[in-house]
């Protein structure tokens, strides 16, 4: 019998197979328990097995059992955040988190609320940096004024979709080169802000990444926040992925300069082990959220005057929220800081483990310093003449994605397909990196002939 650690991450099931195989159409009716059951044993069968530490696709991995608790917990209660009154334990543990971690991140004063995730929180960054450029603009919409914000080309795409919905235009985003590393390039920032204010525009916003999707790469704060005080201009950053580096006093100078940021979003969903969703959004200034998220005294229907200082529906984009903040609670109450700063320092020590295996192999490239836990790397037979290595590494990583074994994720780094493993659980271990690798190899070597 084959045993769960045996079992494939992943059917890989394509949409027509599945589809056939699956009765999704809902009816008048409706069906029975036992026809529930069976379709949920279905749904599990299909399910990614994304807490298995052999899956490497992803920015997360396991999630912690105070944290799925906490998840249930919440849909058990079943309320929202919007107020105090219907929410009470929950708007405190809320509050609690939030300065919690605003502490952390040297936000001393600070305030912030819980959000589906760091997309989200980036368009928060955005929205209270509009707000804050062109006090009014609530009222009187951009009026004509062409605000334009930066943000380094390794970016997380989310920071377009913002400035889309926020009005501002794809076009006025503007994308900075970055260096060797990823990080971007601070003098290339400082020209095109002149490029723009020359041609009119008005710069409102620098987005900063600390932690990219693709190599882990932070960009410089310190310089960029130079750059953001000299212009006048917000400082975000996305410290989605790269935020829980900020736990491990080994590994927080990665952030440094984060204290300088006018905001950050933070996701405890992706290296902290928490069911999605569980992200943070915070603003150094407090009353920057009661600002950028003033609906007026209008809505009389849920929001009274007691509690008003409290209630979290006066501070968010959202109505009816779900209780994120619960889950992290629990899980920090049972690791405690401690706790997290093992859980970070465990996922960097692996994934340099991966990063030597890496270096030390005939038929591997590194392709990208290693700063976080994100390795990226591709296979190169011996002789590499005439061979499409982006079709190779595409190849090999399709191969091991539909057999199950492991899972890993490609990208395209300076033109080139790489395959990027990612450490976010820390159950990764030596012997699971060594077969990963066999694997790569295995299918390069099949595929090219070697
Ligand atoms: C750097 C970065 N920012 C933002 C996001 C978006 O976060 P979410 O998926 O929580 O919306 C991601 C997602 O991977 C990311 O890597």
């Amino acid at each position: 019998m084959q045993s769960a650690d045996d079992e494939p991450l992943t059917k890989a099931t394509t949409p027509d197979k599945l589809l056939k195989q699956l009765d999704l159409a809902v009816s008048h009716h409706g069906v029975d328990a036992d026809a529930l059951l069976r379709l949920i044993d279905v749904y599990l069968e299909e399910a990614v097995r994304t807490r298995n530490p052999r899956y490497l696709q992803s920015l997360w991995g396991d999630t912690t059992i105070p944290g799925l608790a906490g998840d249930m917990l919440a849909s058990l209660t079943n309320t929202s955040m919007h107020t105090y009154e219907i929410s009470p334990m929950a708007t405190l543990i809320e509050q609690e988190m939030v300065q919690t971690m605003a502490h952390i991140a040297g936000f001393d004063v600070g305030e912030g609320v819980f959000t589906s995730g760091g997309s989200i929180g980036n368009l928060y960054g955005l929205l209270c940096a509009r707000d804050w450029k062109l006090p009014g603009v609530q009222h009187d919409g951009l009026s004509g004024r062409t605000l334009v914000a930066f943000v380094s080309d390794e970016s997380h795409y989310s920071v377009n979709m913002a400035i889309n919905v926020l009005g501002i235009g794809l076009d006025h985003l503007i994308s900075i080169p970055c260096d060797a590393d990823g990080k971007m390039d601070v003098a290339a920032l400082s020209q095109e802000i002149d490029n723009q204010k020359r041609a009119g525009r008005m710069p409102f916003c620098v987005v900063a990444t600390a932690g990219t999707t693709v190599r882990g790469a932070f960009d410089p704060l310190p310089e960029i926040a130079e750059v953001c005080a000299r212009e006048y201009l917000w400082l975000h950053v996305d410290a989605a992925w790269g935020g829980a580096a900020l736990l491990s006093p080994k590994h927080r100078s990665l952030l440094a300069g984060i204290d300088l940021a006018d905001s950050l979003c933070w996701d405890p969903h992706k290296l902290m082990g928490m069911p999605i969703s569980c992200s943070v959004f915070l603003a150094r200034k407090a009353n920057t959220l009661a600002k950028a998220c003033s609906h007026g005294d209008e809505a009389n229907y849920l929001f009274h005057e007691e509690n008003a200082g409290v209630d979290r529906g006066r501070i968010s984009l959202q109505c009816g929220r779900r209780v994120d903040a619960l889950k992290l609670w629990l899980a920090w109450k049972s690791l405690g800081h401690s706790g997290w700063q093992e859980r970070v320092d465990r996922c960097m020590e692996t994934a340099a483990e991966l990063e030597a295996k890496v270096r030390s192999h005939a038929r591997l490239v590194l392709m990208s310093e290693r700063q976080f836990t994100n390795v990226c790397l591709r296979y190169e037979p011996a002789d590499s003449d005439g061979v499409d290595l982006d079709a190779l590494n595409s190849s090999i990583r399709e191969r091991i994605s539909t057999e199950g074994r492991f899972m890993v994720t490609k990208a395209v780094l300076g033109g080139q397909v790489i395959i990027r493993p990612v450490i976010a659980n820390p159950d990764v271990d030596g012997a699971m990196l060594d077969e990963l690798l066999t694997e790569i190899v295995r299918h390069g070597d099949e595929l090219s002939g070697s």
